[in-house]
């Protein structure tokens, strides 16, 4: 039964690469929805994977979130962490500090034994803030460090459940109804069309910014997030998305 089992997960790993044109899927059983052991078990197979793409002093971009938050507790320290150094891939975006991805960048980094750098910038900006901040010569290379990042793992939300977790604004939620976002990442909204439809105002990581050159994992589950998982893959595919079964199913039957 178990080999059953397995042969059942690699079915939906097919099915759903081909689907959302995703060079490679991994499915875990379960949904995460239901239980939350398999958003630990997410995290451990994002761990597994990491550890197979990273060479020697990458830089390792990490989002938030709570998905996010499982990976970083699944690192331990490994040889293959060498001269590796984690940061956020973008400022904050008004999250709980303990799933902020400068938290997560950090604890990854302690755990693995590794490196890490931080992003420090406060939330809520004025465009004009922003902009001389990122002209801060700390904050400048920093960027530019994100930028050169070997390897980018974000996770992805349902649009209106990320609006309300970090208290967006009247102005952006109304933007984010209006235009039909169902899902997010990195702090932009997409529509069922993949079209970004709102953008957080954060300095860090720009999604026109990932190159050919990157490997971005998306680690997403929950029969809930298939909407959103679908929206961002028609932005752009991800080189590698590991998710659970209740959501590759739910992708399928959409
Ligand atoms: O951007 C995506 C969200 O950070 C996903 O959050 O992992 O807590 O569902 P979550």
């Amino acid at each position: 039964p178990a080999m059953k089992i397995a042969f059942g997960l690699e079915d939906l790993e097919k099915q759903v690469a081909e689907v959302l044109n995703v060079e490679k899927v991994i499915v875990v059983s379960g949904d995460s929805d239901e239980y939350s052991w398999v958003k630990k078990e997410l995290g451990r197979a994002c761990v597994q994977q990491m550890k197979k793409q990273i060479a020697p002093g990458d830089i390792i971009a990490v989002a938030g979130g709570t998905t996010l938050a499982a990976v970083a507790d699944m690192v331990s320290p490994s040889e293959k962490w060498k001269d590796a150094v984690f940061v956020p891939a973008r400022g904050g975006l008004g999250e709980k500090v303990e799933i902020q991805s400068n938290t997560i960048s950090s604890t990854m980094a302690t755990k693995a034994r590794a490196a890490y750098r931080l992003l420090h910038v406060p939330d809520q900006l004025s465009n004009e803030t922003r902009t001389s901040l990122s002209l801060e010569p700390g904050i400048k290379e920093l960027l530019a460090l994100i930028r050169k990042a070997k390897i980018v793992i974000h996770g992805i939300g349902e649009a209106e459940i990320m609006a309300d977790r970090r208290e967006t604004s009247d102005g952006a939620v109304q933007q984010i109804k209006e235009k039909a976002a169902v899902g997010e990442a990195f702090g932009y909204y997409f529509d069922r069309e993949g079209h970004i439809v709102h953008k957080e105002r954060t300095i860090g990581l720009q999604l026109n910014d990932l190159n050919e050159a990157q490997t971005v994992i998306t680690v997403a589950g929950g029969s809930s997030k298939a909407e959103a998982i679908s929206a961002y893959m028609k932005y752009r595919p991800s080189n590698l998305l590991i998710t659970d079964e209740g959501a590759a199913k739910a992708i399928l039957n959409r």
